[in-house]
């Protein structure tokens, strides 16, 4: 097969990484790609939202299956426009997307099937949301409707902070659009964990558990992130509450779609928070977890391109189960400095091949840019350093093994990713 994946993070080079390795794959492109998907897929200089230049070179290069990537072309339609061409891609079509792309919809639909999220209300007029706030007090959490590139939630502990928020979103509409409809809703209170699935109507295969750590700081202080690191499995995942997270929240909601009409096929992902109530739903994207995903498939032992293919012929039910290393893998995030402030880019990035040559290691390359044979910083999360070991203990170390022999100016890290699965 001829593969064509979406996107330029570290979950694209996981995805390409992943595939590569597949008895299916003949040639894989990748746009736009990055320093190390390079190494192993053709990298094209195609915008990811630009889904008509995309949908000309898939049938140009007479690609068999893309695979998205990020949610934006996902929220834009990409998938409508090539099954519309008969291209067969993997992902959700544009109004399943909404179950990302719009938390409004994503809550009413919860609310409608039952599936377990924290309370909240809908508002349109900043008026309201604010003498809500008043009434019901703090902490509360502020969300806007739309994408927001991970920054339309905020988490307030104070009136005032919730009251900021809403000022921010809808009065100064920070986030343009997206900020037409805030949600605001329960603060839960638990430990945070994300279950993702490959989905199509007729079945649900779920990946293994991960945690992600968003914070920048370790001990989880200072702003969020697109994700500092993560692992898995995550332990506070047992099988009981795993079971429970599938019958309250995926297949609930994958039925509640199926009862909209809307046709799912592609990833789900579930942000749980495991509160004394019983597991949460605090969010759901519609494509694989980053860094989640630089976690999870070097424990994949099934050939995931077979299950991705599946999912779009709506044959998932046809598949073995999927096979699993049972050792924890760790990923650690190599960050700019400054980021999720400002950051620099154009850094040269040393130690890749020493720190490559470890065993039971994966470099993966977000922002990162080849020139000649040498690696630079292009972005604001650069590498995923993931490691593997018997137990989370030995991962942790394997994985900052490798850590500590790259470097780049201004490189920071979180030194305690995966210290939660410790206890
Ligand atoms: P979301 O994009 O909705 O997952 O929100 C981003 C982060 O905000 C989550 O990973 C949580 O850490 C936090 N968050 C979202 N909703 C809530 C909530 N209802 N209670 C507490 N924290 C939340
Ligand atoms: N790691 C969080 C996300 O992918 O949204």
């Amino acid at each position: 097969m001829r593969i064509l994946v979406i996107g330029s993070g570290g979950r694209e080079h996981a995805l390409v990484w992943k595939i590569a390795q597949s008895k299916l794959a003949d040639k894989i492109f990748c746009a736009p790609g990055n320093g190390g998907i390079s190494k192993l897929a053709e990298c094209i200089d195609i915008k990811i939202e630009d889904i008509f230049k995309l949908l000309d070179f898939a049938r140009k290069e007479r690609i068999d299956l893309t695979i998205v990537g990020p949610e934006a072309p996902l929220a834009l339609g990409i998938v409508d426009e090539f099954r519309n061409q008969k291209l067969r891609i993997f992902g959700p079509n544009k109004k399943a997307a909404r179950l990302e792309a719009s938390k409004v919809f994503a809550k009413e639909l919860m609310a409608k099937y039952d599936v377990p999220t924290a309370d909240f209300k809908i508002f349109e007029n900043d008026n309201e949301a604010k003498k809500y706030i008043e009434l019901k007090g703090a902490p509360c959490v502020v969300k806007a409707d739309g994408l927001a590139q991970g920054k339309g939630v905020i988490v307030a502990k104070t009136t005032d902070e919730a009251i900021q928020a809403v000022d921010l979103i809808m009065g100064e509409k920070v986030f343009g659009d997206a900020g037409r409809k805030v949600i605001i809703e329960d603060c839960l209170q638990g430990q945070e964990a994300s279950i993702i699935v490959i989905a199509d109507s007729k079945k649900v295969i779920s990946l293994a558990s991960s945690q992600d750590h968003k914070r920048v700081f370790d001990g989880d202080v200072g702003p969020n992130t697109g994700g500092m690191g993560a692992y898995s499995p995550a332990p506070i995942i047992t099988e009981p509450v795993f079971k429970e997270i599938l019958e309250k929240i995926i297949y609930r909601t994958m039925d509640g779609l199926a009862r909209e009409g809307i046709d799912y096929r592609g990833v789900l992902y579930a942000g749980i928070m495991l509160t004394n109530d019983g597991p949460k739903t605090l969010e759901f994207n519609v494509r694989f977890g980053d860094p989640e995903t630089q976690a999870i498939l070097p424990r994949l032992k099934s050939d995931l391109l077979e299950v991705m293919f599946a999912a779009t012929e709506e044959k998932l039910f046809r598949l073995n189960p999927l096979n699993w290393d049972s050792r924890p893998c760790v990923c650690v995030v190599c960050a700019s400095g400054g980021y999720p402030g400002e950051y620099e880019k154009g850094k040269e990035i040393f130690g890749l091949d020493e720190a490559q040559k470890l065993e039971d290691t994966v470099i993966f390359h977000a922002g990162t840019k080849k020139q000649e044979d040498r690696i630079f910083t292009n972005g604001g999360r650069v590498l995923g350093v993931t490691g593997m070991g018997d137990t989370i203990k030995e991962a942790i170390k394997k994985t900052y093994s490798a850590v500590e022999k790259i470097h780049f100016e201004g490189m920071h890290y979180r030194s305690d990713i995966g210290q939660k699965a410790l206890y």
